[in-house]
């Protein structure tokens, strides 16, 4: 291997290390919104600095958390004191990662399923991303499932861009995060999942080959295969993590650096509980364990958002509380009594 590609496969060992995870705050402007909204917090540049630097300068963090995806704006925040927030997080062990997709878009000629935008200019935009400190990087692409969908024509046009995303981060020196969600909406049951979820990742990484992606120094953030919001009857924690390895033994090569999951609209616990059991079932072939955004972050952002100077101490310890038992669910050893501590 060229010392280019020891790098590459070099972060993304670092951001699988055991008992480690990444932390998920590269909302785009509009999210980040929805989620002061919720809260009740004004969503103004300073507010969202404010918010995310208490996450990242949270004491010891760095145990549970490897890295931290950013947003545009937020890789370019400096603290009140001056310290780029980059060098805040370097200081923490917290590798910087950039979310470099532009959004997924109607795809034009299916109703319905939506194409991830943001390959045009992005070589140049990784070269600047890989100066202001970025790592990793991370690209979503969206998969609904609905009557008739998805289609074989959408599953491809996003794995195709996912790829070609990927190629061109390995370029620049950036680990990519490729990240097919198989959204939970809808009242779809277990089985329609694990199939949707199969095609997929079974056409990504068909793509990845095609495209001279090295998957030692690609990281997939997958969806769990579960049961839709809406369904009647709703798979357990076991089953939901048996079917999920099942998925990704049949679909992600060995030679993958990891696999971390998005929570995806999972309560806190649960999605925890759900990385715990997968961990539990013993050996696996790539590290399993965690990128959450909602799950890492709800109860903390509840409570900071009741008293942002006040509360910052009980939402940071909030945070590590959380992180925590999922760095300890990344390795199969978490457990109601640790939760409950
Ligand atoms: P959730 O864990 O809230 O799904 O967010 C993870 C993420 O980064 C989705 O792209």
């Amino acid at each position: 291997m060229t010392d280019h590609y020891q790098t590459l496969a070099d972060t993304a060992m670092a951001l699988v290390a055991p008992g480690k995870g990444i932390l998920a705050i590269d909302e785009s402007s509009g999210t980040i919104k929805k989620r002061f909204d919720g809260v009740g917090v004004e969503n103004t540049e300073e507010n969202r600095l404010d918010y995310r630097s208490m996450m990242l300068t949270t004491e010891g963090l760095g145990d549970y958390i490897s890295g931290a995806i950013l947003f545009d704006e937020t890789i370019r925040q400096v603290m009140p004191d001056g310290t780029p927030l980059v060098k805040v997080m370097e200081q923490a062990g917290i590798i910087p990662g950039i979310k470099v997709d532009a959004g997924a878009k109607d795809l034009a000629g299916f109703p319905g399923e939506k194409v991830t935008e943001g390959l045009d200019g992005l070589r140049e935009r990784l070269a600047e991303y890989a100066k202001l400190g970025a790592r990793f990087a991370k690209w979503r692409a969206v998969i609904t499932i609905g009557d008739d969908i998805p289609s074989r024509g959408c599953i491809e046009a996003n794995a195709h861009a996912l790829a070609r995303y990927a190629a061109l981060c390995q370029e620049a020196g950036i680990v990519p995060i490729v990240e097919p969600e198989v959204l939970m909406d809808g009242d779809h049951d277990l089985d329609t999942s694990f199939d949707v979820t199969e095609a997929t990742q079974k056409a990504l990484f068909a793509e990845l080959y095609e495209q001279n992606v090295m998957l030692e120094g690609t990281i997939l953030k997958a969806s769990m295969v579960i049961s839709g919001s809406e369904a009647s009857d709703r798979a357990d924690i076991n089953q939901v993590a048996e079917a999920t390895v099942d998925c990704l033994l049949n679909a992600v090569p060995a030679a993958t650096a990891g696999v971390v999951f998005l929570s995806g609209g999972q309560g806190d616990v649960e999605a925890t509980a759900h990385l715990d059991a997968m961990n539990k079932m013993g050996e696996m072939p790539w590290p399993l364990s965690f990128s959450y955004g909602r799950a890492l972050q709800a109860e903390a952002l509840a409570h900071w958002a009741k008293d942002p100077k006040g509360n910052r101490a009980e939402a940071q310890a909030i945070m590590l509380h959380r992180s925590r038992m999922n760095g300890l669910a990344s390795l199969g050893e978490w457990s109601e009594e640790e939760e409950n501590q």
